[in-house]
């Protein structure tokens, strides 16, 4: 570690105890930002923490739509985002205009939307999911009642093959890391790693392939489709001495942190998020110093967001 890196965790240790500030740090983050965060997890457990502090500022260490999520749930605290560019490819797949004219085409249909969208969608949607819960909010829904389910396509695909549900239309959307992760990295690992578990996020685009290729014998192991957290506990319950694992990189260091004895390896070295990435050590001492940037959910958007996040929070 550099002196710079020490430098900056001791000051920011330091100035979140004199501020009274919690910091949060989503499973993708940098290293070192995960390591002096009070809380590293998913996107479930970052919006279960948030609700849960006692702490007047949190600085959320992940990306912008998690800052708002936070938001939403704690309008009276200041959420800080350490800098604002960190968006999600997935998330700008749709706005509210398109969702809009969408729900128009489905006038009776139950909107579902995945936690990776903007304050402004969530606020015209029924359900909030996230990819821990969503077959379960899903499997709340009436059959009879049409789905529209979005923005992700390959979570939605999943989805609608675990709930042998016909009547969900899906939006066309993905992550440009997740997406990446094809059938054919699947097999050339699982060739090379035949004893290893393999656990695989509902983001990436082999996931329903991979479900498939596993129910025909064609590749050796059922994969296990996980969040990023379902991923960690996973690694901590199994026997298994090798994973191989189907999402961003940036989860590796608390896996092998909290799992020495294990070995763990990335299904692509490049699965890198950058938007993930632009949360440095340095933007968090700052956002800790100025107070920035302030993510504030506007009232009228935030309280129809809160119902379909907490109509989520009631499934669990
Ligand atoms: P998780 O909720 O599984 O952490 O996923 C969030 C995300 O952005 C995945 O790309
Ligand atoms: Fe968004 Fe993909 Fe980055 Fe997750 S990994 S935050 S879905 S761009």
């Amino acid at each position: 570690m550099s002196l710079v890196t020490n430098d900056y965790k001791l000051k920011i240790i330091e100035l979140k105890k004199k501020r009274g500030a919690t910091i949060l740090a989503h499973n993708y983050q940098r290293p070192e930002v995960q390591d002096i965060a009070d809380y590293v997890g998913d996107s479930l457990g970052l919006s279960t923490n948030a609700a849960r502090t006692e702490q007047e500022t949190i600085v959320f260490c992940g990306v912008h739509f998690m800052a708002e999520t936070a938001s939403i749930i704690c309008p009276d605290k200041v959420v800080l985002i350490p800098d604002l560019e960190a968006g999600c490819s997935l998330a700008s797949t749709i706005d509210g205009a398109q969702l809009k004219k969408w729900k128009s085409e489905h006038a009776d249909a139950v909107v579902v939307s995945y936690v990776n969208t903007s304050a402004e969608i969530k606020a015209m949607s029924d359900y909030c999911c996230t990819s821990s819960n969503a077959v379960k909010v899903v499997n709340s829904i009436p059959k009879d009642r049409k789905v529209l389910f979005l923005p992700d396509m390959f979570l939605g695909a999943y989805v609608a093959d675990v709930t042998k549900r016909k009547n969900m239309f899906i939006w066309p959307g993905e992550c440009h890391v997740h997406a990446g992760i094809r059938a054919e990295d699947v097999n050339r690992m699982l060739s090379k790693f035949k004893d290893a578990d393999f656990l695989i996020h509902p983001e990436c685009g082999c996931t329903s392939s991979s479900l498939y290729h596993s129910s025909n014998g064609d590749i050796l192991k059922r994969p296990y489709v996980l969040s990023t957290e379902g991923m960690m506990n996973h690694a901590k319950a199994s026997n298994a001495s090798k994973y191989v694992i189907a999402t961003e990189v940036g989860i590796l260091h608390r896996m092998t942190k909290e799992n020495p004895s294990k070995t763990f390896i990335p299904i692509k070295e490049d699965a890198i998020c950058k938007y993930m990435k632009m949360i440095t050590l340095e933007k968090v001492y700052d956002s800790l110093t100025k107070n920035i940037y302030r993510v504030k959910v506007p009232q009228k958007i935030a309280d129809r967001a809160r119902l379909a996040i907490d109509r989520m929070l009631q499934l669990n």
